[in-house]
């Protein structure tokens, strides 16, 4: 008796080649080397530049993802992007992509479900591999952060934690025997919408009347993120480490088995606190902040990417991601690379 599962096929990155270092920040706004690193963990980030948009970052990540895969564009099926800050407010970035990879007439979805956006990607794209709906799914994360970020005083706080980047997963129907679960094994989300204004950028709102911004809205900066930092940070810590132990638990697998945590890349501090509340190891958690900063969506698949070709995630592992942001929403998927 064999059954359906999803399996990662491929995997890419891509970030802009332009580095912004805390010290350059710092050249712009009062802000400081050691008060980013002590805070945060950054030590720089990436910014694209000459208008390279979401949907192009997202097409470089993709096509490494489908070299890896050993597969062609023309050999998708479906589209899922994954993004806050698509290239317009519609339609949204994922059609660009399709147009970008040449690919008329394959469907394309997107999510918008911020940092925790590429796992209800994945738990949409699992569930449809699995239900025969389609067999091979081009899965992507990606931001422009640098063009939507407040690079001044009154915006330090949140400018000096996000970065730009994407990454992309191949994911493909396979069989297996019953009993040796392999691929994706699970997802568990979360969102709880009462924390919608904890994280977000308030115009352009389609609920704003009689036009969704204002000369008001930008003098008062509401087209730039607005957060409540420390309510984040405590919501970060304590629900990755539930959601992450309730996955767990669901699927009667015990920390002991997993080879390798991701944590979403938030802020160093809170993945030490999650890595802390689970009691794993140094060698079984991997981080990356400190060189790309918070990418939001991009942030697991460009780690995950950047694990395997560092040696550090290998065939066979049990991986283990987590994430939390805006919505508040969140995250927990154990893959079985
Ligand atoms: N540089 C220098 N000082 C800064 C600063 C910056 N970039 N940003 C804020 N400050 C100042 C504040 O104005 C405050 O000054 P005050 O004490 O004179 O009022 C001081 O630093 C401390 O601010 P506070 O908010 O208490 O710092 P913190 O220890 O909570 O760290 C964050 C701030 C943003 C790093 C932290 O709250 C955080 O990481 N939150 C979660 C953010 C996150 O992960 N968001 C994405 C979720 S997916």
């Amino acid at each position: 008796m064999t059954r359906l599962y999803t399996r990662v096929a491929g995997t890419g990155h891509h970030v802009p080649e332009h580095v912004v270092t805390n010290e350059d920040l710092a050249a712009r706004i009062n802000t400081s080397d050691v008060w980013i690193r002590e805070r945060t963990g950054i030590r720089e980030r990436r910014f694209s530049q000459d208008g390279e948009s979401t949907a192009q970052l997202a097409l470089r990540a993709s096509l490494r993802a489908l070299e890896d895969a050993g597969c062609a564009a023309s050999d998708l099926d479906l589209i899922v992007f994954a993004t806050l800050s698509p290239d317009y407010f519609f339609p949204g970035s994922g059609v660009l992509l399709g147009a970008l990879l040449d690919i008329p007439g394959v469907p394309a979805l997107d999510v918008r479900n911020q940092c925790s956006g590429f796992l209800y990607g994945l738990q949409c794209a699992d569930a449809m591999i699995r239900s025969g709906v389609y067999r091979r799914i081009l899965l992507v994360g990606a931001e422009v952060h640098s063009t939507g970020l407040d690079i001044s005083d009154q915006g330090r706080d949140i400018a000096v934690l996000f970065g730009d980047g994407a990454g992309a997963f191949i994911l493909e129907a396979a069989e297996q025997e019953e009993g040796a679960p392999r691929g994706v094994l699970g997802v568990r989300l979360g969102a709880d919408g009462r924390h919608a204004e904890a994280l977000w950028c308030q115009a352009p709102s389609s609920a704003q009347f009689p036009a969704r911004i204002t000369a008001e809205n930008l003098a008062r900066r509401e087209h730039f993120p607005q957060m409540k930092g420390r309510l984040v940070f405590k919501h970060a810590v304590t629900t990755m480490r539930d959601a992450m132990l309730g996955l767990l638990e669901e699927l009667e697998i015990s920390l002991n088995q997993v080879d390798l945590l991701i944590p979403h890349q938030a802020n160093l501090r809170i993945s030490a606190l999650v890595q802390k509340a689970l009691a794993l190891p140094d060698d079984r958690v991997f981080n990356n902040i400190e060189r790309y900063g918070n990418t939001t969506a991009a942030s697991l698949p460009i780690a995950v990417d950047e694990s395997l070709r560092l040696g550090r995630l290998k065939e066979g592992d049990l991986l283990a991601l987590v994430a939390f942001g805006s919505g508040f929403t969140w995250g927990a998927s154990l893959i079985r690379m």
